[in-house]
């Protein structure tokens, strides 16, 4: 049931020779204060069509308008305060959820067109940062999000394979390193030898002509070097991917800078035929002051390729093999110029599907008011955060229901789904600081926040013995504390859709947040298991909420257990 929609079409019948439809509905606003009605119309607009001031209008115009939706009807100065008729809202959306499900608020935008998205993309060797879980969770949301909007996503992990820091790694490893340490904690000790490399090195630069060296043998496939490169690798993805698991989150490529390697040829050519490259102490570049931007680098003078060589060449790669709708990645803001570039070395080549290439950028977040992967100079890995979050939650649980089976399992669902959410709930060019007590939270704005609430409406539905209901019934409610919980579900696909709009999962996060606490207040108000002719109504009011709330956390990537 889409309420705007219908009175948009009550004040078209008064209004047609002035407005059309769909402007109507642009128009009506919903008032921040529900004494002020569930929908308003403005009457500014009309004001220069009339001829008269906007009261007036509001008062010859409000009197004649009329739909079996309307309860009441209050002129208050230029605006048009409509009230509605509860019983039938609530009626026609828990119909709605009841029969649809979690299909409910499902939209057909993308007609199935593929959207890479550019997500995760840690660096081999180096722990992964509380930047990639960033990109790790919000590129999954917006895969769900552009999922539920009826488009295909592709999720891309492009790993950082590929770079003269590989040469770095391999000589500080035939140095101090032994495959014995390397093997018991990879990325530790993998940091371990690139730090160390770099702290040599200002005493001895002579080592980084030695780094130099084994990265060009690396280039040219030396036996030795590319061994060691692709162990490295493998160490590392293994680590990696236990985050992964954790978060329960999988790829449908992870094609890194490396896969890259014999595609850049191509992408050189393609820029020289169009005339686009210039010299630059050797180097080559292509200029890019129209755009206000610096040159960007595209091949060292030692003819060594770039990150933008191989973005250049991810680029076409993926406009190949997707076809894409759009192209996004999802990286922290620190690299919008990068972006920038990228796009405008592709507008310069005339592809005009450069502007379909979306950088979601992100704000910075903290742990203690520190960047994870450098705390007193040890490292913190995020597998560790995960960790304590678990652990927090497994002691909260053994406070609050000792005799749940499978406690293990809900609090990894809870821990990690309490980092997920807290990570997606702020608007994502925010920085912000966490700390994991905070976080793991049962009360205030947090995911177990959002989980209880479900686990509890299920409970309900458990003591009930109810598990569906035939939505050809009527399911009739006009108590506002169900109102507030109806009309948040209402909005539902308003909501999926703004949130796809601006690629924003904290917007599905606040939904969830919302819609919770609108629960939470219904049920400390209104008797659901009482005998009363409201019973079936409100049971699936209950069932709607937890189908809703369950689709939230979904999309965020978050778990939802069914008792905790
Ligand atoms: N590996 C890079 C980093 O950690 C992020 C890569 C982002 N994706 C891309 N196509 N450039 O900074």
């Amino acid at each position: 049931m889409d309420y705007k929609q219908l009175i948009a079409e009550a004040l078209h019948e008064q209004l047609s020779e002035q407005l059309e439809l769909n402007e109507i509905k642009d128009l009506l606003e919903k008032p921040k204060h529900a004494d002020h009605g569930d929908v308003a119309f403005p009457t500014f607009q009309l004001a220069k069509i009339f001829r008269k001031n906007p009261a007036q209008i509001a008062q010859d115009i409000g009197s004649s308008i009329s739909s079996p939706l309307i309860e009441d009807k209050q002129i208050v100065g230029p605006y048009i305060n409509f009230f509605l008729k509860k019983e039938i809202v609530s009626s026609a959306v828990l119909k709605e959820v009841v029969s649809e499900k979690n299909n409910f608020g499902n939209l057909n935008i993308g007609h199935n067109s593929n959207v890479p998205i550019d997500m995760s993309s840690p660096n081999i060797a180096k722990p992964m940062s509380m930047g990639h879980l960033r990109s790790t969770v919000i590129g999954n949301a917006l895969a769900n999000i552009f999922a539920k909007v009826g488009y295909n996503p592709i999720r891309i992990n492009h790993i950082g394979d590929w770079g003269t820091q590989f040469g770095k790694l391999i000589t500080a490893y035939k140095k101090w390193g032994s495959e014995e340490d390397v093997r018991k904690e990879p990325i530790k000790e993998l940091l371990r030898l690139y730090v160390k490399f770099h702290a040599v090195a200002e005493d001895d630069p002579s080592l980084l002509e030695e780094g130099r060296l084994w990265f060009k043998n690396l280039e040219n496939g030396n036996e030795e070097a590319v061994e060691l490169w692709t162990w490295f690798r493998e160490e590392s993805l293994n680590e990696f991917n236990k985050v992964y698991d954790r978060l329960n989150i999988s790829f449908d490529s992870t094609n890194g800078e490396a896969f890259y390697n014999d595609k850049m040829g191509e992408v050189v050519d393609l820029l020289n035929s169009k005339n686009l490259l210039s010299s630059d102490q050797g180097a080559h570049i292509v200029d890019l002051e129209k755009y206000d931007l610096n040159p960007a680098l595209i091949m060292k003078s030692d003819g060594a390729t770039l990150y933008m060589t191989r973005d250049l060449a991810a680029a076409l790669y993926r406009k190949n093999t997707y076809n894409f709708a759009q192209s996004l990645y999802v990286v922290g803001q620190e690299q919008s110029n990068h972006f920038n570039q990228l796009k405008a070395v592709l507008t310069e080549a005339d592809f005009d599907w450069a502007n379909d290439i979306h950088h979601i950028p992100f704000g910075l977040i903290t742990k203690d008011g520190k960047k994870l992967s450098t705390r007193k100079g040890k490292v913190v890995l995020l597998e560790d955060v995960l960790t304590e979050a678990h652990n927090l939650a497994l002691k909260q649980i053994e406070e609050k229901n000792p005799d749940l089976p499978n406690k293990e399992i809900v609090a990894e669902q809870v821990g990690v789904g309490a980092v997920v959410f807290h990570d997606l709930k702020n608007d994502r060019l925010n920085n912000f600081d966490f700390t994991i007590e905070e976080v793991v939270q049962f009360e205030g704005e947090t995911g177990p926040y959002v989980q209880y609430t479900r686990a509890r409406a299920m409970s309900i539905l458990n003591k009930a013995g109810v598990t569906d209901f035939d939505p050809s019934n009527a399911f009739e409610l006009s108590d506002e504390y169900s109102w507030e919980v109806i009309k948040l579900l209402q909005e539902y696909k308003h909501t999926i859709k703004r949130a796809y709009l601006n690629y924003e999962p904290s917007i599905i996060a606040k939904h969830a947040i919302h819609l919770a606490q609108a629960f939470n207040r219904f049920y400390a108000n209104v008797r659901v298991l009482d005998e009363h002719d409201e019973k079936e109504a409100r049971l699936a009011l209950v069932l709607a909420t937890t189908e809703v709330l369950k689709e939230d956390l979904r999309i965020l990537g978050v778990e939802a257990p069914n008792e905790m």
